[in-house]
C-alpha cells in the first residue's frame, strides 16, 4: 500500500465513522438534524477522496475529470432541489428515486470492475461484483416501478402480470444461472455479465408490478435494504472502505426497518411482499362494516368540548399529511394549551405513510417533543382523557384489530374508543389504508366532523378563539 492508498483508507475510515456517529444521532428527533449533517458531512469527505485518490494514482484524462466533476454537479443540485421541493407526503416516492439510482451506480460500478480489467477477475471480485450486478440491477428497475406506482402513474397502476408466480421463478432461476456461469467461465465474462444484468432488470420490474400501491412503503424499504447491500458488495469488489461501511449500514438499516414496518403492522413481511393487504382486493367486496350510524358534529361543538376539557389527545394520521395541517394541530394545541388544557399528541409506529411520518410531520410544525407520545405510553391515559381529537387517522384506531377475522387484526392500535369523547375529523366516508370500514367511528361516544383536515381545524381554532374572546 502506498501513501495515497494508506491516507485514502483512513479518510475512509473518518467517513464511516461519521457515517455511524450521524446514525445514532438519529435515534432522537432532537439530535436528527445533527445526525444527518455529520453523515452528509462525513459522506462529502469521501466523494473528495475519492476524486483525489483517482487523480493522484494517475487517473488523469481530462474528458474524465470533466464528466466526474459534471456528474458530481448534476447529482448534487438534483439532490438539493428534489430535497428542497418534495412534498412529505411524497417522501416515499424520493427515497425510491434515490434507490433507483443508488442500485443502479452501485451495478455499473460493479460491470466495470468485471469488464474493464484486461485479464479476467479473480472468483472473489466475480463473486462481490456479479452480487453487486445482480442486486443492484434489480433494485433500479424495481425502484423504478415502484415510485412510478406511489406517484400514482397510470400505466403503471393498472398493469397486470398474467402467471407472476411463474415469471419470478422463471427470472430468479435465470439470474441465478447466469451469475453462477460468470463465476465459473471468467472467459465468457462479457456474454454472462450482460445476460446477469438483463434478467436481473426483468427480475425486479416482475417482482414489484403485481404488488399493490399500498404495500409500496415497506417494499421501498426492502429495496432501500438491496440498494446498501448492492454498494456494500462494490466495495468489496473495489476495495474501498467508505462504500463498504456505508452499503452495510444502509442495508441492514433498511432491512431493520422493512422488519420493523412489517411488524408494527403485525403481519410477517413476506406476506407484505406477496400483497394482500390494503387496497379493494383485501376489502371484501361485500363487507358492508359495521352496523349503526355515525353522528355528525360541528366546529362549535368540537371547539366548546375542547375548551371545557381538562385533557385532550390529539391523535394525528395519514390524513393530517395529506392535508398538510400540522401547523393548525400544532396552534390548536397552543390556543388550548395557554386556556390551562393538557394537550399531548398519540404517536402510532405507523401513522401515516412511512416511519417515523407524524415524528417529522410534527416536529416541523414545532411541537415539542415531550408531547409526542408512543402508543404504549399513551394507551392507559385514553379513558382520562375527556376529548381524543382523531385528526385523518383511520386504520391505527380501528377497534377491530383486537378480535380476529379482520385485515387489520393483531396490529397494535391507539385505545381511542376509551377516551370520554371521541371527535373524528376526515373528509367523508373514505376507508383507510387497510381498506375496511372502522367501528369506531359508529361508537356512542364518538362524533365526526366531516372536511379536510386544514380546513376543519381552521374552523375550530376560530371558534375556540370565539369562545376564549
Ligand atoms: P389511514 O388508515 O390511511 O387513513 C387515513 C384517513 O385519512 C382516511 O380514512 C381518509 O378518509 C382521511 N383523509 C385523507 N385525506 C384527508 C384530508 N385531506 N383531510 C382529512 N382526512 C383525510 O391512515 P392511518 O390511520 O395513519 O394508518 C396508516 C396505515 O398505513 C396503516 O394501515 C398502516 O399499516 C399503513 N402503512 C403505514 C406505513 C408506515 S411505515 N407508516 C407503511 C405501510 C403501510 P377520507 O378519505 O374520508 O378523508
Amino acid at each position: 500500500m502506498n501513501a495515497i492508498d494508506t491516507v485514502a483508507w483512513f479518510v475512509y475510515l473518518l467517513s464511516a465513522v461519521m457515517f455511524v456517529i450521524g446514525l445514532h444521532f438519529m435515534n432522537s428527533p432532537k439530535t436528527a438534524r445533527r445526525g444527518n449533517q455529520i453523515s452528509a458531512v462525513g459522506m462529502v469527505i469521501a466523494i473528495i477522496m475519492a476524486f483525489v485518490h483517482l487523480f493522484v494514482t494517475g487517473y488523469r484524462s481530462n474528458i474524465a475529470i470533466i464528466l466526474l466533476l459534471l456528474g458530481i454537479a448534476i447529482g448534487a443540485v438534483a439532490g438539493v432541489v428534489s430535497a428542497k421541493k418534495v412534498k412529505m407526503t411524497d417522501m416515499p416516492q424520493l427515497v425510491s428515486i434515490f434507490n433507483t439510482v443508488g442500485g443502479g451506480a452501485a451495478a455499473l460500478v460493479a460491470l466495470n470492475d468485471i469488464l474493464t480489467p484486461a485479464k479476467a477477475p479473480g472468483l472473489v471480485v466475480l463473486i462481490t461484483a456479479g452480487l453487486g450486478v445482480v442486486i443492484g440491477s434489480v433494485t433500479f428497475t424495481g425502484s423504478l416501478v415502484a415510485a412510478g406506482k406511489l406517484q400514482g402513474v397510470k400505466f403503471l397502476r393498472k398493469l397486470t402480470l398474467p402467471g407472476k408466480g411463474f415469471l419470478n421463478v422463471l427470472f430468479i432461476v435465470l439470474t441465478i444461472a447466469s451469475f453462477v456461469m460468470l463465476c465459473v467461465q471468467p472467459g465468457q465474462r462479457l456474454l454472462w455479465a450482460v445476460l446477469t444484468t438483463v434478467f436481473a432488470l426483468v427480475y425486479g420490474l416482475v417482482f414489484v408490478i403485481p404488488i399493490g400501491g399500498a404495500d409500496m412503503p415497506v417494499v421501498i424499504s426492502v429495496l432501500n435494504a438491496c440498494t446498501g447491500t448492492a454498494v456494500a458488495m462494490s466495495g468489496l469488489a473495489i476495495d474501498n472502505v467508505a462504500l463498504i461501511v456505508a452499503g452495510a449500514l444502509v442495508g441492514a438499516a433498511g432491512a431493520t426497518l422493512s422488519i420493523l414496518m412489517a411488524q408494527a403492522m403485525n403481519r410477517p413481511l413476506h406476506s407484505v411482499l406477496a400483497g394482500g393487504f390494503g387496497g379493494a382486493s383485501n376489502a371484501s367486496a361485500n363487507d358492508d362494516g359495521p352496523e349503526g350510524t355515525m353522528k355528525e358534529t360541528t366546529a362549535d361543538d368540537v371547539a366548546v368540548q375542547l375548551v371545557y376539557a381538562q385533557k385532550v389527545i390529539f391523535v394525528p394520521g395519514f390524513g393530517l399529511a395529506q392535508a398538510q395541517a400540522q401547523r393548525e394541530l400544532a396552534d390548536l394545541g397552543e390556543l388550548l394549551k395557554e386556556h390551562g388544557v393538557e394537550v399531548s399528541y398519540a404517536i402510532h409506529p405507523v401513522a401515516g405513510r412511512m416511519p417515523g411520518h407524524m415524528n417529522v410531520l410534527l416536529a416541523e410544525a414545532n411541537v415539542p417533543y415531550d408531547e409526542l407520545v408512543d402508543l404504549d405510553d399513551i394507551n392507559p391515559q385514553f379513558p382520562s382523557a375527556n376529548v381524543a381529537l382523531v385528526v385523518g387517522a383511520n386504520d391505527v384506531t380501528n377497534p377491530a384489530a383486537r378480535r380476529p377475522g379482520t385485515p387489520v387484526s393483531g396490529m397494535p392500535i391507539l385505545d381511542v374508543d376509551q377516551a370520554q369523547h371521541v371527535v373524528v375529523m376526515k373528509r367523508g366516508r373514505g376507508r383507510g389504508y387497510a381498506g375496511i370500514e372502522n367501528e369506531l367511528y359508529f361508537e356512542d361516544n364518538t362524533q365526526m366532523l366531516f372536511g379536510d383536515a386544514k380546513a376543519g381545524l381552521q374552523a375550530v381554532i376560530a371558534a375556540v378563539k370565539e369562545l376564549l374572546a
